[in-house]
């Protein structure tokens, strides 16, 4: 049904559409990150991916959560970080919901001939995957417990993700506070999955070479998703801050906090993290809050506040052209 490697939609910047182009052009399939655009971004985006030359890509959308009841510890929060916007010399921003303009987005792409989409933060409505299916577009949820697969599967999706514990950036788990019980290690999520369904999997978190991708497809996994390793390429967006502290040296493990965005999500363990751990769960109303500071952060190499996705295999990272990585990947897979 696709192809057995698959680039990750890496929302914030780090998927551009050289990057999508570069992977899908080396037999791999690319994913553009819808999250946190407008969809005239969105559009922008695939009118450019389209325009290198590639029509057989995915577009991952976030899947709005229901509006979180913390408005008296978002307030406490928000004061931390005008304090610490302060310290750094810029603003916080303002606490906000927002539905990630789902709707545009659907209706957008419902217009369009997407060969791929994925969902990730929960699962549309039947009737949601049935359009896309009328458009012969590919469904796919990423689940990270065998409930969440369970209820995709019974929704008819096309396809799941499978992403464990291990990966970088945001768990796609349908509550936005998922319990820490819950969550699983990629292999043992992948084994339980497999055993009740006959979709196509795509494994997810902490891959980083091709002999793991062997694993996983003996595993049961038709295809892999690989977000961290394509980070360093010189494709991605990813700012130069980033990209140097996965090869430096100057971090060795990575974290899940909910502190930057109010959802759980997995980046280099710094002190903003350690500091915020009593952030509360409210999601994206700390996305809006933070993201000013996380810029100026970035802006000031200040690693210390800097959000920097990375799944827990970051320090195999290579960095070398998306389209080879793509091929020393199938390489690696076939010895
Ligand atoms: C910087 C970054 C941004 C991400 N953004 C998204 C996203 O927008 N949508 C999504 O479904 N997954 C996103 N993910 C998660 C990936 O889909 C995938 O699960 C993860 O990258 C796998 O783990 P790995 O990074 O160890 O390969 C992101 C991951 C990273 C590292």
């Amino acid at each position: 049904m696709f192809p057995m490697i698959i680039q990750a939609p890496m929302a914030g910047g780090a998927t551009t559409p050289e990057l999508v182009h570069a992977v899908s052009t080396a037999g791999g399939l690319g994913f553009l990150a819808a999250g946190y655009l407008s969809s005239a971004q969105l559009e922008e985006q695939i009118s450019k991916t389209k325009a290198l030359g590639t029509n057989s890509f995915g577009v991952n959308l976030f899947v709005p959560n229901e509006q979180s009841k913390l408005d008296e510890e978002v307030k406490t929060y928000e004061r931390t970080m005008q304090e610490l916007a302060e310290q750094l010399g810029t603003e916080a921003g303002i606490p906000r919901y927002s539905d990630d303009e789902w709707d545009e987005k659907i209706r957008f792409l419902l217009t369009l001939d997407i060969a791929y989409v994925s969902f990730t933060f929960g699962c549309p409505s039947k009737e949601t995957i049935e359009l896309f299916q009328q458009k012969q577009t590919k469904t796919i949820v990423t689940v990270t417990t065998l409930v969440e697969a369970q209820f995709a599967i019974k929704q008819g999706a096309d396809g799941l993700c499978v992403q464990g514990l291990e990966a970088g950036g945001h768990r796609g788990s349908f509550e936005a506070n998922q319990a820490r019980a819950t969550q699983k290690p990629l292999r043992e999520l992948l084994s339980e999955i497999r055993e009740v369904s006959e979709l196509p999997l795509i494994a997810s978190g902490g891959i980083m070479d091709g002999r793991e991708i062997k694993e996983l497809i003996a595993l049961g996994a038709a295809a892999v998703q690989l977000g961290t390793a394509f980070l360093c390429c010189p494709e991605s967006g990813a700012s130069p801050l980033h990209k140097e502290s996965l090869q430096n040296g100057s971090f060795t493990e990575t974290a899940l906090t909910h502190a930057y965005t109010g959802r759980p999500a997995r980046g280099l363990a710094n002190s903003f993290m350690q500091e915020h751990e009593d952030a509360p769960p409210a999601y994206p109303e700390l996305h809006y809050l933070t993201q000013p500071i996380r810029k100026k952060a970035v802006q000031d190499r200040d690693t210390h506040v800097a959000a920097m996705w990375a799944g827990v295999n970051f320090s195999h990272v290579r960095v070398m052209s998306a389209g080879d990585l793509v091929k020393l990947l199938y390489q690696e897979a076939q010895e």
